[in-house]
């Protein structure tokens, strides 16, 4: 990306928040209300990373607000972590119809567009990949949550930290115990943000 140096990090974050809530470069726009750019500080060290926005993404243009956005506040409360310190958004920035998975292409699109340009921007320490579709799409296409959960990955200079979304811990008891289990671990290693 271009580095605009009249413009601060924030300013050019914006800039960047502006340009998603335009954006028309796949079908995703044509049912969307609001598109949903995401929310934290240019200097967040910790990035989360979902699927996509749901209904009430989409009805208000802010990220994990719904259930499972609620859930996810415990689970960061639980660990000492406020939505200050982060930056949290999804894969792709408008809610596909009827919160189907986004397709390859959506994926691609919206990926290459904006988020590779946040993140570029944001520089984190660490991503926090929520579940199977932002697992995939920062560590390819053969890496499965059931086996790297719980753990950091690193690739291609990145740190990543796995872990199961925050939807299928409200339908499921099991991925509920595994990722508390998780942002336990979590919780452990920002403690001590030397070692990522
Ligand atoms: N699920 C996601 O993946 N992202 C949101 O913002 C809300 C629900």
């Amino acid at each position: 990306m271009m580095k605009d140096e009249s413009r601060t990090p924030s300013e050019q974050l914006e800039d960047l928040a502006s340009g998603i809530r335009r954006c028309v470069s796949c079908r995703l726009h044509k049912r969307r209300r609001h598109a949903v750019p995401g929310e934290g500080p240019a200097s967040a060290e910790i990035v989360l990373l979902g699927e996509g926005p749901g209904g009430k993404e989409d009805a208000t243009g802010r990220p994990f607000v719904g259930p499972a956005g609620h859930y996810l506040d415990k689970l960061l409360e639980n660990q000492g972590l406020t939505r200050e310190r982060l930056f949290i958004t999804n894969c792709v920035k408008c809610r596909p119809p009827e919160n189907r998975t986004p397709r390859r292409d959506e994926l691609k699109t919206c990926t290459s567009l904006w988020l590779e340009k946040q993140l570029e921007l944001i520089s984190p320490n660490l991503i926090v990949l929520l579940g199977q579709v932002a697992t995939r799409q920062m560590l390819g296409d053969t890496a499965t949550v059931s086996d790297l959960h719980g753990k950091l990955a690193n690739h291609k200079g990145q740190n990543y930290f796995v872990t199961y979304h925050p939807a299928a811990a409200l339908r499921f008891d099991w991925v509920a115990d595994t990722i508390h289990a998780d942002f336990e671990t979590l919780g452990k290693l920002l403690v001590r943000p030397a070692d990522l």
